[in-house]
C-alpha cells in the first residue's frame, strides 16, 4: 500500500501522473519541515495519551533519522507516494511499526501541507531578505569606494542633474532594503499554526493542545478559527511573491542600469572578461547577458503571484485540491528572485566604474537648475524669471 488512503483498488496511472503530478518532486523541499511539524504533532499526541513515552521516543528518532537520510539524498518523494506527506508516513510506520501507525491520528495531509509550508515560507523570507542585504551591501561597498565619483542624473534618459556614484548605488540600497524588509513583514501570514484544524473542521472526540504544537514549531499564534485556515492558503504565499516581484523589479532595474552604463555609448562600466559572454559571429563582442537576464527575469515573481491567484480566486471555502496548484508558482517565484539577488551580490563587487567617462557625462548645461536657484537666493529673482535667464545662459 502506497497512499494513505489505498483501498487495494488499482488507481488509473494517467490519473496518479495527473493528479500527483510534479507535486512529489516539489514536495521534496518540504521534507525537513513536514518532519518538524510531525515531531511536534507526536509529542503533542505523547502530552494527550495517544502515544506512550516509549512510542513517541521511537518515533522522534525514526522522524529525524529519516529527515536526516532524506537530506543525505538517500530516498526521494516517489510518484506513488503523492506527496511527502505520505512518503513520510510510509517509512515512520516501516521503521517502527504500530506508533508509526499512532501518527495520523488528530491531523490531515491538509494541515500538514499548510503547516510545512509555512515554516518552510518563513525560513525562506529570511534566506531571500538575506541575499537582498547582501545586495545592498554591495552597493555600500561600491560607495564606499568611489562613491564621490560625479554622474548625471537622468530623467527621460535625458542628462538632468549632477548626482553622484553614491547617490545611483544609495538610491538602489535603500529600496533594497526595503524590499528585505517587506519580505520579512510578509511572514505574518504564515505565522499561524494550522496543526489542529485537520481536514479544516478541527477533530471530534479528542481535545488537541495546539498551544503545544504552536509553541514547538514557533508560530506566532494557532491559526483560529480552523474553518478560517484552508481559505487562507495560498495568502502568505501570495504576499510573499508580490514582495519578491517588487524585490525582482528593483533588481531588473539595477541590471537595466547597468547594461546602458556598459554602452560603448556611455562607457560608464567596465565589466571584466569573467562576467560576460561572447558572440558566436562577432568577434570583438563582450555582451553583459547576466544583467539582461537579471533584468528579464524581473516577470517571473509577478507571473507566478498572477498564476497562484489565479488558482484561489473564486475556489468555494474549505480544502480543494487545486489549492496544491499553489506550489509550484511559490516556489518558482522565490527562486527567480532569490536567484537574481545572489547573482547581483556576486557580481556587483567586480563591476568597475570608469570615473574619466563619468566625468565628462557631466556637462555644464547640467547646472542650469543650479544658476536659476542661485539667482534666486543671491538676487531675489522669481523663479520663472531666473529659470528664463539661466535658460538663456
Ligand atoms: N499535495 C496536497 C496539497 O498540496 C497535500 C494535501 C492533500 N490533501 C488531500 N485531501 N488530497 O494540497
Amino acid at each position: 500500500m502506497t497512499r494513505l488512503w489505498d483501498r487495494n483498488e488499482p488507481l488509473d496511472r494517467l490519473v496518479l501522473e495527473f493528479t500527483a503530478g510534479e507535486d512529489h518532486a516539489l514536495d521534496d523541499r518540504l521534507v525537513a519541515y513536514d518532519v518538524r511539524a510531525s515531531a511536534a504533532h507526536a509529542e503533542m499526541l505523547r502530552a494527550a495519551g495517544h502515544l506512550s513515552d516509549a512510542e513517541n521516543g521511537a518515533v522522534q528518532r525514526a522522524l529525524a533519522e529519516i529527515g536526516a537520510a532524506h537530506a543525505r539524498g538517500e530516498w526521494r518523494v516517489a510518484l506513488e507516494e503523492e506527496d511527502c506527506h505520505t512518503a513520510l508516513e510510509n517509512r515512520l510506520t516501516a521503521a517502527v511499526g504500530e506508533a508509526g501507525a499512532r501518527i495520523h491520528l488528530g491531523r490531515s495531509r491538509n494541515d500538514q501541507v499548510l503547516a510545512a509550508l509555512r515554516l518552510w515560507l518563513k525560513d525562506e523570507l529570511a534566506a531571500l531578505a538575506g541575499e537582498a542585504e547582501g545586495v545592498a551591501g554591495a552597493l555600500d561597498a561600491i560607495a564606499a569606494r568611489q562613491g564621490a565619483l560625479a554622474m548625471p542624473g537622468y530623467t527621460h534618459m535625458q542628462r538632468a542633474m549632477p548626482t553622484s556614484l553614491a547617490g545611483w548605488t544609495g538610491a538602489f540600497a535603500a529600496e533594497i532594503r526595503d524590499d528585505a524588509a517587506g519580505l520579512l513583514a510578509a511572514r505574518r501570514r504564515a505565522d499561524r499554526n494550522p496543526l489542529g484544524s485537520a481536514a479544516g473542521y478541527g477533530v471530534p472526540v479528542l481535545s488537541l493542545d495546539r498551544a503545544l504544537t504552536t509553541r514547538a514549531l514557533g508560530f506566532a499564534a494557532a491559526h483560529e478559527p480552523v474553518t478560517a485556515v484552508q481559505l487562507s492558503r495560498g495568502k502568505a504565499e501570495a504576499g510573499a511573491l508580490f514582495e519578491a516581484a517588487l524585490l525582482a523589479q528593483d533588481l531588473g532595474r539595477l541590471a537595466a542600469d547597468l547594461c546602458l552604463f556598459a554602452t560603448a555609448e556611455f562607457g560608464f562600466v567596465k565589466l571584466p572578461a569573467a562576467l560576460t559572454t561572447g558572440s558566436s559571429m562577432l568577434p570583438q563582442k563582450r555582451n553583459p547577458d547576466l544583467f539582461e537576464l537579471v533584468r528579464g527575469r524581473t516577470g517571473e515573481a509577478t507571473a507566478a503571484l498572477l498564476e497562484l491567484l489565479a488558482v484561489t480566486a473564486k475556489l468555494p471555502s474549505g480544502y480543494h485540491r487545486d489549492l496544491q496548484l499553489t506550489k509550484k508558482p511559490l516556489f518558482r517565484g522565490l527562486d527567480s528572485a532569490s536567484a537574481g539577488a545572489r547573482l547581483l551580490a556576486h557580481a556587483l563587487p567586480l563591476v568597475e566604474f570608469d570615473e574619466a567617462r563619468m566625468r565628462a557625462a557631466v556637462d555644464p548645461s547640467l547646472l542650469a537648475a543650479e544658476r536659476a536657484y542661485r539667482m534666486v537666493v543671491e538676487l531675489g529673482l522669481p523663479f520663472r524669471e531666473a529659470y528664463r535667464r539661466a535658460r538663456e545662459t
